[in-house]
């Protein structure tokens, strides 16, 4: 589908909702959205600040969009498709990017082949940062996925996964910036602890992690190998890194991502 022409409707404008929009509105392409949320405060936010059309209704919604996005929680999904079940036709294309929540569960609830797409997008979505992993499930071809990430795209990268892959990718890039922050919050906490201003504290930790990040990206090497570029024969970094290790970081991060994994994998059920 071609985004300048077509028409999206997104249900549920919180936090993910509202992004996606932005990240469509700064796009050249230009689509019509419409958005309904159950909250009235988001309702005079999309009108007044976003410009974006409110329908009565969610079936309404759905029936004057060609794409339409789940953007609520996972526990409203059952509700919402009971909603508009009636109104989604195998020509228009149904995206969810509700935690945990499998293609089969969406398509259980229609009674036409309508193509459905799983995408798990992380809050750095909100600065155009993010990453969305997409999934195609039992009618979606090809083409639905293109349209798919030529929307997602707005929002930052995107990589095509298969649906069994999703729980593991929501434990690592969903619930990821949550992990990052808790990192750099321990950090910070430490450099205060150490003596340091928190403000000097906070510049130094985050243009560290930034340029890290970056470093690894851009040169394409292995974390291992730009961990031995800072850690000299007894010096400094090799003392904190024998600490983080003799406290189990690694082991902490495996039982985490298991975790988050196994919540994912309740949540779809
Ligand atoms: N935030 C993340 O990091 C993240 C990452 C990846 C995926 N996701 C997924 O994205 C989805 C949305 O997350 P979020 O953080 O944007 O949640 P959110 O801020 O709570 O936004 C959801 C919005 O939907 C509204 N809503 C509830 N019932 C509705 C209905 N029947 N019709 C229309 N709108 C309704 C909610 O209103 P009320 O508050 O009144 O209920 C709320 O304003 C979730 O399924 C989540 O799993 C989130």
């Amino acid at each position: 589908m071609d985004l300048t022409t077509c028409r999206i409707g997104i249900i549920g404008s919180g936090n993910m909702g509202k992004a996606i929009i932005k990240g469509l509105q700064s796009t050249g392409q230009k689509p019509t959205i419409t958005a309904w949320d159950a909250l009235d405060k988001n309702q005079k936010l999309l009108k007044e600040e976003l410009g974006v059309s409110v329908p009565q209704n969610n079936r309404e919604l759905v029936t004057d969009s060609d794409i339409i996005i789940l953007a609520v929680k996972p526990q409203v999904i059952d509700p919402v498709m009971t909603e508009i079940a009636t109104a989604l036709t195998e020509t228009k294309l149904l995206i969810s990017i509700a935690a945990g929540v499998p293609c089969r569960r969406l398509e259980n609830a229609l009674s036409t082949p309508v193509p459905t797409v799983r995408v798990m997008p992380n809050t750095p979505a909100l600065i155009n940062r993010g990453i969305s992993a997409i999934a195609a499930g039992t009618h979606a071809g090809a083409q639905h996925l293109e349209t798919t990430r030529n929307i997602f795209t707005c929002l930052g990268e995107t990589a095509l996964v298969p649906e069994s892959a999703m729980d593991m990718v929501t434990a690592v890039s969903g619930s990821g910036p949550a992990y990052v922050f808790l990192v750099i919050e321990a950090l910070l906490d430490a450099a205060v602890g150490l003596g340091l201003a928190r403000d000097l504290a906070r510049k130094l930790i985050i243009e560290t992690v930034l340029g890290s990040t970056e470093l690894l990206k851009e040169s394409g090497k292995h974390p291992m190998e730009l961990k031995d570029m800072v850690t000299s024969p007894g010096g400094t970094t090799i003392a904190g890194l024998a600490e983080l290790e003799k406290n189990g970081l690694r082991h902490a991060f495996n039982e985490a991502l298991k975790s988050a994994c196994r919540r994912s994998e309740e949540l779809g059920r």
